[in-house]
């Protein structure tokens, strides 16, 4: 089956009881039991398992091509729970760009369990080598990163880690599996922000974790269980509805965004733009190897911050907002918003500077899209 009719029609799409097109929601805390002491009883009580998550679950596995998927309450639940796969006195690497949620929890957090940090600049594979230790024990990637889509070579860093015998986890929230798929070139486990591109329509707030293997799928289910991040009912039927429209949906979005990141390439009042799927990115090729496309999301950079300021005053269709992936373009300022917990030194060794803004591609009308940008460059 190709990508769209899969998402339609390959996993549980219909309530076996009723035949009913769309799974119900099973608003439901707890089952009656029709038994004492009996094995046969499928459902206790919704945090362990509910019908309408585990059909949404069914979904996952499709959508990931993975053997196992469990839903979280949100990205950084399914992010963090996996974390905690590691123990104290492991050793941790993360990219120097990772999402913000997940750098608090690896420095504010995990530091409590004795568990070490290091973070490295992950387009770079010699730095992830130099920062292995011999109580290493996870490597963690973002590839394209945030805000400023580097990329890192999956195949050459799963390869690493496997001479290492270290557990990898790639954060797949920018992509999504339509478009790389990293179990596929040998990580270990894959998270998502199903807030994003999954669902779709900035409506809801859920994770995903991938895997094919069993171990740590029957570590997680535990974890879920037990930390009790599970998602809601009403949260699982939103998502099941927006996944049906994702393969059109981002490709509707992906090819706004090539269209916008080659536009504002040629604009004379764009300092520079950020996006993999341009040939000036410096590993286009890497990442053309590893990904169908370059993405829905792109960064730019302006000038100054009175040009960022008065674009940002002008520009009409675009949320200006927190998050990504939604039908509606969001362009997010990362020093005020998902950077600003670092200084301003931090920043900028980060490149992360005022004039930058970042930009998830909706499903807009593209002639729109750049008669709205040229109206509030002020060309
Ligand atoms: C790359 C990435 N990973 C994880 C998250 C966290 O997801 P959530 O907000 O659903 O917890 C985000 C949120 O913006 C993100 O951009």
């Amino acid at each position: 089956m190709k990508e769209n009719t899969k998402l339609l029609h390959g996993y549980q799409v219909l309530d076996e009881h009723t035949g009913a097109a769309s799974i119900p929601i099973y608003q439901t805390s707890t089952f009656h039991n029709k038994q004492l002491y009996s094995d046969s009883q499928q459902y206790l009580y919704t945090r362990f398992s509910n019908p309408t998550i585990d059909a949404l679950e069914d979904g996952f596995r499709t959508l990931e091509n993975a053997k196992y998927a469990i839903s979280f309450s949100s990205g950084m639940a399914a992010i963090s729970n996996v974390i905690m796969l590691l123990k104290t006195k492991d050793h941790l690497i993360v990219p120097r760009e990772v999402y913000g949620g997940t750098c608090q929890f690896v420095t504010k957090i995990l530091y409590r369990y004795q568990i070490d940090v290091s973070f490295v600049d992950m387009a770079d594979l010699n730095e992830v080598r130099n920062a292995i230790r011999s109580n290493t024990k996870m490597i963690y990637l973002e590839t394209p990163s945030n805000p400023l889509l580097k990329v890192t070579d999956i195949r050459g860093l799963v390869a690493i880690a496997k001479e290492h015998n270290l557990i990898t986890v790639a954060d797949n929230t920018f992509m999504t599996t339509l478009a790389q798929e990293p179990l596929e070139l040998g990580v270990d486990i894959v998270v998502e922000s199903v807030t994003k591109f999954i669902n779709g329509h900035s409506d809801v707030v859920a994770g995903l974790v991938a895997t094919n293997n069993e171990f740590y799928y029957n570590e997680l289910k535990l974890f879920q269980k037990n930390f009790g991040g599970i998602l809601g009912v009403e949260d699982a039927w939103l998502i099941m509805r927006g996944m049906k429209t994702m393969g059109i949906r981002m490709a509707h979005a992906v090819s706004n965004a090539q269209a916008m990141a080659e536009y504002l390439q040629a604009h004379p009042k764009i300092k520079k733009v950020y996006y993999p799927g341009l040939k000036s990115h410096p590993n286009h090729a890497i990442h053309q190897s590893q990904a169908k496309n370059g993405g829905a999301v792109l960064s730019f950079e302006l000038a100054t911050k009175e040009e960022l300021l008065d674009f940002t005053s002008k520009v009409r269709i675009p949320i200006l907002a927190v998050s990504l992936g939604g039908v509606e373009s969001i362009l997010s300022h990362p020093a005020t918003m998902s950077h600003a917990c670092l200084s301003p030194e931090e920043r900028a060794e980060q490149g992360v500077v005022d004039g930058l803004l970042r930009l998830s591609c909706g499903i807009e009308n593209i002639e729109d899209l750049i008669d709205d940008f040229e109206q509030a460059l002020g060309n």
